[in-house]
């Protein structure tokens, strides 16, 4: 089956081409990084205008690398998948109209596809044979989620965070550094040349709860750096390895201790966060040690990308089928992760 797949919820307008949830035949991604870095965030009016601007260029690139163009589209793609939410509305409703219009015009059945499920199943794209139950870690600029998850469509949300996510800490701890947007991927370089034993900033492990909150160690971040101003490069990378040295463990110690108390054999990672070198690393060094299989998606899967949509949209058809209500075809910008209707 392939299904062309659309993913707008945010700052990066992608298109997809996937077969069989496996296959990705073609994948574009359109960052806005340079259109949102000077405001340090994403700033949802922009984000909107940019996705108008790009779309159907990004579209036609998709089908183009995957072979395919306006007039063979119905008989090569079967089904358009698109992200209904969460995200930002604006943004959503771009993707939305375009995934409408084409299935409108090629009479194709319509998949809304929930953007954390497509991170949840970004790993299976590179490896079908993941065996449930496994549990997933989301780590995104808008998520941290620990999940149990059964079955395809099956969940139960163990711990989330209390403030921000794990992303949002990254780009948070870097604009108070001085350094650029996004900030995960800053800091994480510039820890590579840095010492993690430098600073002991605390790890917020919360005992009894699976949730997570980091908001701590960014205040301890700013305490710090207000008795301990930046004065030169070494001190910058040493804070940096600090920083991500206590957010990674912070994260692997409660995904970990999640796991052997649910008995899962199996950690699956998604989210732009789980593109993190160090959070790499420790994951599969400590599921070695545990005998827990890890399962990280390549950089390209890792952050927002339409192919982990057409993947989810692949596991959403095959068990729920192609028939789609209203309000769940409806952009949602608050939509929670949910167990899948059939
Ligand atoms: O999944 P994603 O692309 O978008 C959301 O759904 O939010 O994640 C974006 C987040 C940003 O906060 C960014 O700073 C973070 O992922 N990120 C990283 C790294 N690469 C991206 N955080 C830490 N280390 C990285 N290498
Ligand atoms: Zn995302």
């Amino acid at each position: 089956m392939n299904i062309f797949a659309i993913e707008t919820s945010c700052d990066e307008t992608s298109a997809s081409v996937v077969s069989n949830g496996l296959k990705v035949r073609s994948v574009v991604i359109s960052s806005q990084i340079k259109i949102h870095a000077g405001f340090f965030g994403v700033v949802p009016e922009l984000a909107s205008r940019a996705h108008i601007e790009n779309i159907n260029h990004v579209i036609w690139r998709a089908l183009n690398n995957a072979g395919i163009n306006f007039t063979d589209f119905s008989q090569k793609v079967d089904a358009v998948a698109f992200t209904s939410g969460p995200g930002l509305a604006g943004a959503l409703l771009v993707g939305a109209i375009a995934a409408k219009s084409l299935a409108c015009v090629y009479k194709k059945p319509l998949i809304p596809v929930n953007h954390l499920d497509g991170h949840l199943y970004s790993s299976f794209i590179e490896n079908m044979s993941i065996k449930l139950p496994f549990l997933s870690l989301i780590i995104s600029g808008g998520h941290t989620e620990l999940i149990a998850v059964e079955d395809f469509g099956k969940y139960k949300v163990l711990g989330s965070t209390r403030d921000d996510a794990a992303g949002e800490a990254f780009d948070k701890a870097a604009k108070m550094l001085g350094l650029s947007y996004p900030g995960g991927p800053v800091i994480d370089k510039m820890a590579e040349n840095g010492n993690p034993e430098a600073v002991r900033f605390t790890r917020p492990y919360l005992k009894g709860s699976w949730d997570f909150s980091f908001s701590g160690i960014k205040t301890a971040l700013l305490n710090y750096l207000k008795t301990n101003p930046v004065r030169n490069e070494k001190q910058l990378n040493n804070i940096c390895a600090s920083f991500r040295q206590a957010v990674a463990e912070t994260i692997c110690f409660k995904s970990f201790e999640a796991a052997k108390k649910f008995n899962l054999k199996r950690i699956v990672l998604g989210g732009g966060v789980s593109a993190n070198s160090l959070i790499r690393k420790i994951f599969l060094e400590t599921g070695q040690k545990n005998k827990i299989k890890v399962f990280i998606p390549s950089l390209i899967y890792s952050t927002d990308n339409a192919a982990m949509i057409g993947c989810a949209a692949y596991f959403r058809q095959k068990k729920c089928g192609l028939k789609y209500d209203d309000i769940q075809l409806k952009p949602n910008p608050s939509l929670l992760l949910e167990n899948w209707r059939l």
